[in-house]
């Protein structure tokens, strides 16, 4: 299975991976994360990334593009995947479009997990996560076994970087204006799920495997 997923910042989108993933046996690539770790270990590419990260901008589309082609060019990704963050400009959707056709390959879906700006101006401050496996946690909406630390690797949780009020309106900005033509373009193609985000955690997995299980059987 090829899967996208797209959505506002906060809307899910790593949360809900994680369990996609697990059910599918299918990578999950977050290119958000990617870059995190990157910067958290000082790389080059880290480098590259950090100003923009920061300042809730898209790291430009060189940078990404390269990125991605160079992780989907390994072999555990055959079989398939599942995209988070990625493509988020037209231009990287056309560019994701053709490197899966040039493939003899097909998307499944691009699973759209909406949620209003107004759930997402309130649900950033509580977010924590692990920046050693890239766990996301809220403080009230999906809290951790004991406080501060994460479930799956025990390290400390932190904020994250870009999710301060500033950086939160910038990043909804550029989702409005670079991100939501994606969704047109991918309903033109009849691959788009449309998923309401607004719900519970649970629930919303729920709709995602509903609406994934009713997909032909492409491979
Ligand atoms: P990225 O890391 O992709 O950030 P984002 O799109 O802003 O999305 P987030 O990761 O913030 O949110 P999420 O949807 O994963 O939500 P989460 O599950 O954590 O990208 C970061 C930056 O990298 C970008 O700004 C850009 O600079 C750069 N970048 C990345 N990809 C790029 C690309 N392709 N091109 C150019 N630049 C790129 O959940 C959020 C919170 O809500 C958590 O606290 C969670 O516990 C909670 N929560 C989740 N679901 C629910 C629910 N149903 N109800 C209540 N709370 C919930
Ligand atoms: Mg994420
Ligand atoms: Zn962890």
């Amino acid at each position: 299975m090829r899967i996208i997923l797209l959505g506002p910042p906060g809307a899910g989108k790593g949360t809900q991976a994680k369990f996609i993933s697990e059910k599918f046996g299918i990578p999950h690539i977050s290119t958000g994360d990617i870059f995190m770790r990157n910067i958290t270990e000082g790389t080059e590419l880290g480098k590259k990334a950090k100003s923009f990260i920061d300042q809730g901008l898209l790291v430009p589309d060189e940078v990404t593009i390269d990125l991605v082609m160079n992780r989907l060019d390994q072999a555990d990704v055959e079989e398939g995947y599942l995209l988070d963050g990625f493509p988020r400009t037209a231009y990287q959707g056309e560019v994701l479009c053709r490197m899966i056709r040039k493939g003899g390959q097909v998307l499944d879906a691009a699973l759209l997990i909406d949620v209003p700006s107004s759930y997402i101006r309130e649900r950033m401050p509580g977010r924590r996560i692990c920046r050693f496996c890239g766990a996301s946690y809220h403080l009230q909406f999906n809290p951790p076994e004991e406080v501060g630390l994460c479930d799956h690797c025990g390290h400390e949780l932190a904020e994250r970087r870009d999710d301060h009020a500033e950086a939160v309106e910038e990043r909804l900005k550029v989702y409005e204006e670079q991100t939501m033509p994606l969704i047109e373009f991918f309903e033109k193609k009849k691959l788009l799920l449309r998923i309401d985000g607004t719900k519970e955690i649970e629930a919303v997995t729920r709709e995602i495997f509903e609406k994934l299980s009713t997909l032909e059987n492409h491979e």
